[in-house]
């Protein structure tokens, strides 16, 4: 499962670092300068980019084994695309809806006031215009790929020889419902909350010295997990890893994870998260319908078996 750089980072070349608006950690674009001209090459570069890394990805992956990839409304085609290509069954497309996200949207008044007209003429456009901006439309969701390796045989015979490859429903989201490809992590009204809420995220999940500005709900990186992963031997991989969301998650669930990331501020992130959880995190093989999700908001205690082997949730 990984959440990689939309490429609004700037891994391509052609973008002037001084005139996009760049944070201290210099991998991440807060916003496009304004003015700036849509880049038809950018998804492009993004699809041949995400081709190799997912040529990889499918290299490493058992049989059965599935592919999560966050992604943008915007890029989401080139980068399934690029999966798919590449050689991904693409089964499906989960939702992460939210309610509270910076519009981007821009007013014309300031190219408005740059025009070569007379002021009654611009101001008679500014009122022709009110309430018309550049067509970003606030985003309240991010796509999220469900991908996988294809099974050798039928699933069935694939699940005994790998332990992958099948979803587990007796994970509940919402109200103990089944689970969905719609996932919230804000309480928005009552049907939504009923059948889409997991877990919000807890202000600590983070941890105060996390300055990544991407950082994914850890509720959201335990549905997946928990959704996806059968065996203790399971290994857990993020290419991207950012500040170790994923890597946390897989850890709170007893499975074994392989993260990385590219700039070793951030891994130093991912040892202190990781270090946060203690030693003795191996939680459960089985959890009962009834405790789910929930379990991690209990602090359910774990009683830790000899040899490594799995604990159950007591
Ligand atoms: C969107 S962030 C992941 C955030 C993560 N989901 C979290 O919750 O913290 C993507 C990460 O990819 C990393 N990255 C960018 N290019 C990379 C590359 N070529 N190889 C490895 N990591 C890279 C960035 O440093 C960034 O931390």
């Amino acid at each position: 499962m990984t959440d990689p750089p939309y490429f609004l980072d700037k891994m391509d070349n052609g973008w002037d670092e001084k005139k996009v608006a760049s944070t201290k950690y210099h991998h991440v674009v807060k916003s496009l300068p304004a003015g700036m001209k849509f880049d038809r090459e950018q998804g492009k570069n993004f699809y041949e980019w995400y081709y190799k890394i997912s040529k990889q990805i499918l290299r490493v992956l058992k049989p059965g084994g599935f592919f999560f990839s966050f992604s943008s409304p915007r890029l989401y085609h080139r980068m399934v695309s690029a999966m798919d290509d590449a050689g991904f069954l693409i089964r499906d497309c989960f939702i992460w809806l939210y309610t509270q996200n910076q519009p981007k949207a821009m007013s014309l008044n300031h190219f408005i006031d740059k025009l070569n007209e007379n002021e009654q003429t611009k101001t008679n456009l500014k009122k022709q215009l009110n309430g018309w901006k550049t067509p970003q439309i606030k985003s309240c969701f991010e796509p999220i790929v469900m991908a996988q390796k294809e099974p050798e045989g039928t699933f069935l015979e694939n699940f005994r020889k790998y332990q992958v490859g099948l979803l587990n429903t007796q994970v509940k989201i919402g109200q103990d419902m089944f689970p969905a490809n719609v996932v919230s992590t804000d309480a928005i009204n009552e049907v939504v909350d009923k059948c889409f809420l997991i877990s919000k995220p807890d202000k600590k999940e983070k941890g105060n010295f996390n300055a990544h500005r991407t950082v994914k709900p850890l509720s959201l990186c335990e549905y997946i997990i928990n959704l996806t992963t059968y065996s203790p031997e399971a290994i857990v991989l993020d290419p991207f890893a950012g500040s170790g969301t994923t890597l946390v998650a897989a850890k709170k669930f007893g499975r074994k994870f392989i993260g990385i990331d590219i700039n070793k501020e951030y891994l130093a992130m991912v040892k202190t998260r990781l270090n946060s959880l203690g030693r003795n995190v191996v939680p459960y093989d089985f959890v009962g319908a009834e405790k789910q999700l929930r379990i991690f908001e209990k602090k359910a205690k774990y009683k830790r078996l000899r040899k490594g082997k799995l604990a159950k949730a007591v």
